[in-house]
């Protein structure tokens, strides 16, 4: 969600920037880095242009990639840690399992990116668990269809989703995949952002799930966003019933799936040196809240690599929905197709009090897309939720994912809340 600004900032600058080639610098840095005898260099800058199970693999951890084909036939990617860098497996000892979910335009990058000892995917698979990271339709990773083509101009079928069907049919898909692999019961989920949105829906509309979740843990949770404080966001909430209709007029209903441009303009303006970079992070900050005290903005090149990882318009218009309607409902069609898909002519609204998981709400003073007064609203009508106030004053909403300090001030929280519902 983040992103939008930014992304619509980078498309400017590759205009006015005249076609260079995004990719120039890097082959020649691969080139001089493979001389050194290693698949990877210990190149930070790299990092920006590998994927997730190469990130993975270029620090030493093992790594799995495993297809999930939902009823509705995507076909959606989850990566899977299954333990720390110097374990191995013993055989027949089953390690609990945690499920990963991103947020809004991000992928399961966003969980290794920071890579060891700050990332949060590698410290769980440090702590004994068998990691799982989830990738959302659409996004980088999930990008396919056992039929309909997301590329396609003429028939943009593909991309008519919103997160009401990664809540509804992708998580449930990608987590009863990671328990029959795994062989176990139950799992944790961890989620960010949208990653938490998602779970409510699933929580709501499948509670026969109540039984299969160990925690959650909501990573600035967004479910009501009545007070949401994102210019941008406040911005297009109420002419959101015309963002799709205008997506899907330009292009197929895919908002800001390539990230060519943002990974050359994260390397040319975002790198330590360059008199640019205080500007890298001020677009970010006017998205998610501003922390410079735990921003590193020396990944400021790393994390553009990966963002933004692609998201269907849709998505941005329920959210948009929300805003505007100050409620958590499912997606309004407008009332003739509301009739035949809900047999209402509002949409339904999600029933919160179906979730029975403990479920912990970790936010902040300072995330203008998770406000207080919309996580207590959240808190309230769940039906087993604790409020965890994240402790630092400045905490912000990517703070989650990549704050310097994001170990002390919360993994090691989570961790022992975890371990707490395993006895
Ligand atoms: C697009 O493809 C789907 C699935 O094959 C089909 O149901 C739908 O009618 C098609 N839409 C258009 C506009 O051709
Ligand atoms: C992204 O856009 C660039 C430039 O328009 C293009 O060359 C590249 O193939 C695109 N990448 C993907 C994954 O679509
Ligand atoms: C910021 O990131 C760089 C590159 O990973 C790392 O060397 C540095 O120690 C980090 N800074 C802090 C304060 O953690």
């Amino acid at each position: 969600m983040w992103l939008l600004t930014a992304s619509v900032l980078l498309a400017v600058a590759s205009l006015v920037a005249g076609g260079r080639s995004p990719h120039a610098d890097y082959v020649e840095e691969l080139v001089r880095a493979n001389s050194f005898g290693s698949r990877f260099s210990n190149n930070i800058y790299e990092d920006a242009r590998l994927n997730v199970p190469d990130l993975i693999r270029k620090y030493g951890y093992p790594v799995q990639s495993h297809n999930v084909r939902t009823s509705d036939g995507y076909i959606l990617q989850m990566f899977r840690i299954p333990h720390g860098r110097d374990q191995n497996n013993v055989p027949g000892v089953k390690k609990p399992v945690v499920f990963l979910m991103h947020g809004l335009f991000a992928s399961s990058a966003d969980w290794v990116l920071m890579g060891p000892g700050n990332a949060f995917g590698y410290l769980l698979a440090e702590e004994g668990y068998d990691v799982w990271m989830g990738n959302a339709r659409g996004s980088t990773y999930s990008r396919r269809h056992i039929r309909l083509n997301p590329d396609s101009k003429i028939n943009k079928s593909f991309w008519h989703f919103s997160w009401d069907e990664i809540g509804n049919i992708d998580l449930p898909a990608m987590i009863n995949y990671a328990l029959a692999a795994s062989g176990q019961k139950k799992l944790h989920y961890i989620g960010h952002s949208q990653g938490t949105t998602v779970f409510f829906v699933m929580g709501s509309l499948r509670p026969e799930f109540n039984n299969k979740i160990l925690s959650m843990h909501a990573f600035g949770p967004v479910a009501y966003m009545a007070h949401n404080k994102s210019p941008l966001l406040n911005a297009i909430a109420p002419h959101v019933n015309n963002i799709e209709k205008i997506v899907s007029f330009i292009g197929t209903g895919e908002f800001f799936g390539n990230t060519s441009v943002s990974t050359w303009f994260g390397d040319t303006f975002c790198r330590d040196g360059t008199s640019t970079q205080s500007m890298c992070s001020n677009m970010i900050f006017l998205i998610t809240g501003r922390n410079e005290e735990q921003f590193n903005a020396t990944m400021l090149p790393v994390i553009m690599g990966h963002y933004p990882a692609g998201a269907a318009a849709r998505q941005l218009v329920h959210y948009g929905q929300s805003i505007a309607g100050r409620e958590f409902r499912r997606y309004d069609h407008g009332w003739m197709r509301n009739m035949v898909t809900y047999g209402t002519r509002r949409p339904p609204r999600y029933n919160l009090g179906n979730i029975k998981i403990p479920t912990f709400l970790h936010y902040t003073y300072n995330d203008p897309l998770s406000q207080a007064e919309d996580v207590t609203r959240l808190h309230e009508e769940l039906g087993a939720g604790v409020k965890m106030l994240v402790p630092h004053p400045l905490f912000n909403h990517i703070d989650f994912m990549w704050a310097i300090d994001a170990k002390e001030l919360l993994y090691d929280r989570v961790l022992d809340l975890m371990r707490s519902v395993e006895e």
